[in-house]
C-alpha cells in the first residue's frame, strides 16, 4: 500500500492528539491578572449611556460605576482605567484637567475608599478638557505645544496623585512629560505613584469609537494628531520611545493600539525586558463586536484568542473593553 514510504522523522501532530499534551506544552497563558479594564466616567447620578460604536459599552456616573468596580474586583482583575466625560469646564487651558474636585479626582477618591485593593488608573492627557479636543495646548498656527503642555500635565499628575490614583497613563506624547512628571511627583512626595508611560502611541484611525465615547470626535473634526502620536509606519522610533520613557522614570511601558502592532510589543519586549502593557482599543473591541453580533465569528473564541495573542506577543497585560466578560469566561 505504501510504496517507498516516507516517515515524518517527527510528527509534531502526536503532542498535539490529546488535551493532555496540549496542556503539558502549552507556552503561554491568559489570565484575570492580564487584564485592566478601561471604564468611560460620567458626570452626575443615576446615569448610564451606551456607546453606540462599542457595544456592550457604556458610559457610567459614579453611583453606578462602583458596581462595575466592585464586579471587577470580585472577578479578580488588577485594574481599572478612568476616562472621563467632561461636560462642564472644557476650555483651551485644560485647567480643569487639575481641578481637585474634577470628575476624575472625585471619582478615584470614592473608589479608593471604597475598594482600597483595587488599582486605579488615571489617563493624562488633555483631550478631554479641551474644547477642540487636541491632547495638549495650541498655539496660533493650531500646533500642540510641547513645554507648555507638559507643565498642565505635570498639574493634572500631581492633582490625580493628590486624590489617590495608584498609577497614572499620561497618553499624550509629549516630549519629556515622563521626567517632569516623575521629579514633580518625588519633590511631592509621590514616590509610590507609578507611571505606566503610553510609550509607542501610534496616531491610528482605531481610535474613532473612543473618541465618540468621551465626546472629542465631535471637537476634533477633521483634525488629526500627527505631530504628536507616532506615525504607523514606524518601529525604531518606537525603541526610542520607550528608552526615552524608561530613562525619565516610567515604571511601565505601553503599545498602542494592540492587535495590528504586535511586532512592536514583541520587540520591546525583547529589547527591554521591562512591565510591557498593550492596549486594545476602541476600534479592536468594535471591529470585533460588530463581527460577533452578525454571527460571522465567534464570540467567546476569538475574544479569547485575540487576548492570547497579546500574551505571546510578550506583553504582561492588556487594556481591553473585554476584560470582564473575558474574566468571567477564566473563572469558568
Ligand atoms: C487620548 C486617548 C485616546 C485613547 C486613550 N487615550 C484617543 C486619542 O489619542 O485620540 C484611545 C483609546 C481607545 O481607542 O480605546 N489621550
Amino acid at each position: 500500500m505504501f510504496a517507498n514510504r516516507y516517515f515524518p522523522a517527527t510528527r509534531l501532530r502526536r503532542m498535539r492528539r490529546d488535551d493532555f499534551s496540549r496542556r503539558l506544552m502549552r507556552e503561554n497563558v491568559l489570565t484575570t491578572n492580564d487584564l485592566i479594564y478601561p471604564v468611560f466616567v460620567l458626570e452626575g447620578e443615576g446615569r448610564e449611556q451606551a456607546v453606540t460604536s462599542m457595544p456592550g459599552v457604556v458610559r457610567q456616573s459614579l453611583d453606578k460605576l462602583l458596581f462595575t468596580a466592585e464586579d471587577a474586583l470580585q472577578l479578580g482583575i488588577p485594574m481599572l482605567s478612568i476616562f472621563p466625560v467632561i461636560e462642564t469646564g472644557k476650555d483651551n487651558s485644560g485647567k480643569e484637567a487639575y481641578n481637585p474636585d474634577g470628575l476624575v479626582p472625585t471619582v478615584v477618591r470614592e473608589l479608593k475608599a471604597r475598594f482600597p485593593e483595587l488599582g486605579i488608573m488615571t489617563d493624562l492627557a488633555l483631550d478631554p478638557y479641551t474644547i477642540h479636543g487636541q491632547d495638549g495646548l495650541l498655539d496660533d498656527s493650531g500646533y500642540v505645544l510641547n513645554d507648555e503642555t507638559t507643565e498642565v500635565l505635570v498639574q493634572q499628575a500631581l492633582c490625580h496623585a493628590e486624590a489617590g490614583a495608584d498609577v497614572l497613563g499620561p497618553s499624550d506624547m509629549m516630549d519629556g512629560r515622563i521626567g517632569a512628571i516623575r521629579s514633580a511627583l518625588e519633590e511631592d512626595g509621590y514616590i509610590h505613584t507609578k507611571i505606566l508611560a503610553y510609550s509607542a502611541k501610534y496616531a491610528s484611525a482605531f481610535y474613532g469609537p473612543f473618541r465618540d465615547a468621551v465626546g472629542s470626535a465631535a471637537n476634533l473634526g477633521k483634525a488629526d494628531k500627527y505631530t504628536y502620536q507616532m506615525d504607523p509606519a514606524n518601529l525604531d522610533e518606537a525603541i526610542q520611545e520607550v528608552a526615552m520613557d524608561l530613562e525619565e522614570g516610567a515604571d511601565m511601558v505601553m503599545i498602542k493600539p494592540g492587535m495590528p502592532y504586535l511586532d512592536v510589543i514583541r520587540r520591546i519586549k525583547d529589547t527591554f525586558k521591562v512591565p510591557t502593557y498593550a492596549y486594545q482599543v476602541s476600534g479592536e473591541y468594535a471591529m470585533l463586536k460588530a463581527a460577533f453580533q452578525n454571527g460571522w465569528l465567534d464570540e467567546e473564541k476569538c475574544m479569547m484568542e485575540s487576548l492570547l495573542a497579546f500574551k505571546r506577543a510578550g506583553a504582561d497585560g492588556i487594556l481591553t473593553y473585554f476584560a470582564l466578560d473575558a474574566a468571567r469566561l477564566l473563572r469558568r
